[in-house]
Order: C-alpha cells, then structure tokens, then sequence
C-alpha cells in the first residue's frame, strides 16, 4: 500500500487509478517551500510529511507552464488558479501569439532510504475553457485536439504529465 500526501482530490484520483498498488490519500497539508523548481519543492513537501507521519510516503507537486509567460504560473499554478481563476488566465493567454503551454509534475516518494523524484512533462495549447472532467487548468489545456477536462481519468493519465510521472514511479517501485 502507498500513501500519498495530498489536500488536491483529482491528483488523488488520477493517482489511485494509475499505480499498480492500493493508494491511500492521507490530507496533511505540508507547508510549500518557495522555490521555482518543483523537484525541490515536492522534496522538500515529502521529507515534511515523513517527518510528520512516520511512514514511506509520495508526492506530487506540478504546474502549468505557459511559454509565452516564460512559463508562469509554473510553481504558483494553484495559487494563481485561486486568486485569478482559468478564464482569465486563458483571457490574459489569449493576447499573446504563442498559445503553446507544457503542464509539468513531479512525484516524489521518501522512506527511510532518503527521497526519490520522478517527472512529467506534456505539451499543448491553451484555448477558451471546453468539457467538465478533470480539475484546474483541464478545460483550458489542449492536448492532440482535445482538452484535458474532455477526456476521462484514464485517457488523461495515459498522455499527462501527472501519468508519465507516476509511470515512472511505478517502474522505479517495481524495480525495487
Ligand atoms: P500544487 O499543489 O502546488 O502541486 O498545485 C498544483 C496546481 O497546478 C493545481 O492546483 C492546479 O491548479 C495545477 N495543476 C497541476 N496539475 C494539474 C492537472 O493535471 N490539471 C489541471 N491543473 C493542474
């Protein structure tokens, strides 16, 4: 069984549905160190959360990196999400020629061994909000012609950066 340390119910539900182990979503909200990596970011969240709950534990922290924005919000998406919103991101977006975008996530799992990271990264473009799946940033990013918020978790997983993060993970545990 793996424990993953999250407050954010569709990382938890894409998780859930891609790792080959049961998942446990355990809602400790570990405090975000301030940084524009997000490898340092999800390590520094893990090691706090270990710290917390005395178990192997993973991670997830991600992004939206919109190109013409030299990639903000990046580390500041929900934040961004919380006081802006999707539409205005797409709005402000909309103004630019460069519509392209990358989201980017990084699981990071910690043991007694120290902590291991693993990324994800998936290319699109941002258009006017379309579908009702998904969560955050889903109905305003576009992947191959349809948004992440059209496609079910499964779909999303197989091409997201949240999966090929968690694809990565799921190689390095069975490896192990
Ligand atoms: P975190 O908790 O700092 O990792 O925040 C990640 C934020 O990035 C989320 O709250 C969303 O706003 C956005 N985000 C990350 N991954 C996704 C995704 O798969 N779909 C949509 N938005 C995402």
């Amino acid at each position: 069984m793996l424990r993953f340390v999250t407050s954010n119910a569709g990382k938890a539900r894409e998780a859930a549905q891609y790792l080959p182990e049961e998942v446990e979503r355990i809602e400790y909200d570990y405090p975000e160190i301030q940084s524009d990596s997000l490898a340092e970011i999800a390590a520094a969240g893990a090691r706090d959360a270990y710290r917390e709950i005395s178990e192997p534990v993973f991670v997830d922290d991600s992004g939206l990196f919109i190109d013409a924005f030299d990639g903000f919000p990046g580390p500041y998406s929900s934040y961004v999400d919380e006081k802006l919103g999707i539409e205005r991101v797409q709005a402000l977006a909309a103004r630019e020629e460069n519509d392209r975008a990358r989201f980017r996530s990084v699981v990071a799992y910690v043991d007694s061994g120290g902590v291991e990271t693993f990324e994800g990264a998936v290319r699109g473009r941002i258009v006017p909000p379309r579908g009702s799946g998904g969560f955050g940033y889903d109905p305003i990013f576009e992947h191959r012609g349809q948004t992440f918020a059209e496609m079910d978790v499964e779909e999303k997983n197989a091409v997201s950066h949240r999966g090929r993060a968690l694809a990565a993970f799921g190689d390095w545990l069975a490896e192990r």
